[in-house]
């Protein structure tokens, strides 16, 4: 019998036929609740999965076959680790292919708000525009200025690649041991980077220790004049300490790709000029949707034929 493959999302066909060439594929994408995954899961020896599907320990258990989850996407928070491991599974994700398209967007949010042009489309729509003025809808100039990015990995360096563009000079700070080696600049200490930064942006992954990293205490080190992107995870920034900061203006605006709690958006921000709202759009291009999707089939082509995986988050060791 070959081996079968939960998918939960529609893919490009090219990598739907690569999946039906090792398996046979299950497609559920109707946005399954827990306990239906649990049930479509079980008897399956791969899962195709998406960053809004909660594999939790009961799905992985549900999934004692599973050989490999593989994620498509970069971040794998919505997957239990550690209850994968227990299990013996392989858990992959997508890095590197969606580097670019993700740096792509924070230059056009930090463009979008430091130059207020989201602000700016909704004055004309309302056709409420007078004209042009010397001292209308003024913005913050990008160059001389400075970025500070926190998460030197490949999406912060990206980021980083397209400063000197912009004539701004560029800082690095850290969370976390394995991303200091990535970086070719030294790192400056977190609360360097948001005392001098003009613009923050964030591209950590969410764990417990980047957990609300930005909250009141570290809203309140940044400039009054300096702007916050968060095309990383929403549970990185305190939602409500940033609308606290916004009221007190701690801080010029933000601009945010992702949210705490998806969709849904803290109320008090979508009343808000100086806030660009973006429905977590980081990864999605044609071509990095098609590669990461096709990455994510590499994976499980891998592992369902007895090869390691590619892009292993976690390896397991092989099934008994
Ligand atoms: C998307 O958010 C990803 O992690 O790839």
């Amino acid at each position: 019998m070959p081996p079968s493959i939960l998918l939960t999302s529609c893919v490009p066909s090219s990598v739907l036929t690569r999946l039906k060439t090792v398996g046979q594929v299950e497609l559920a994408t109707d946005h399954l609740t827990p306990a239906a995954l649990q049930e479509r899961v079980s008897g399956k020896r791969a899962l195709v999965c998406v960053t809004t599907d909660r594999i939790d320990s009961a799905v992985i258990n549900a999934g004692c076959d599973l050989e490999i989850i593989a994620n498509i996407a970069v971040g794998y928070d919505n997957i239990d680790l550690a209850a994968a491991t227990g299990q013996g599974i392989s858990v992959t994700n997508t890095p590197g292919v969606l580097t670019e398209a993700v740096a792509e967007l924070t230059w056009g949010m930090i463009l979008s708000v430091t130059r207020r042009m989201v602000e700016g489309d909704r004055l004309i729509r309302q056709k409420a525009w007078k004209g042009w003025a010397l001292d209308f809808m003024l913005g913050m100039e990008l160059s001389g200025k400075q970025l500070g990015i926190i998460g030197p990995g490949r999406i912060g360096r990206a980021v980083a690649a397209r400063a000197p563009a912009f004539g701004m000079e560029v800082v690095f700070a850290s969370r976390s041991r394995e991303t200091v080696v990535a970086s070719e600049k030294p790192l400056v200490p977190l609360d360097e980077l948001l005392v001098t930064s003009d613009i923050v942006s964030l591209h950590v992954p969410l764990k417990p220790e980047t957990r609300h990293l930005i909250n009141r205490q570290t809203l309140a080190r940044m400039k009054r004049s300096a702007y916050l992107i968060n095309t990383a995870r929403g549970p990185v920034v305190d939602e409500e300490a940033l609308n606290w900061a916004l009221d007190e203006r701690l801080i010029a605006g933000v601009a945010l790709d992702v949210f705490e709690r998806e969709p849904e958006v803290h109320p008090g921000l979508l009343q808000r000029s100086n806030v660009v709202l973006v429905p977590h759009l980081g990864s999605a291009t044609h071509e990095t949707r098609v590669a990461m999707a096709d990455l994510a089939a590499r994976n499980v082509e891998a592992v369902l034929q007895g090869r390691p995986p590619l892009t292993p988050v976690v390896q397991a060791d092989t099934k008994p």
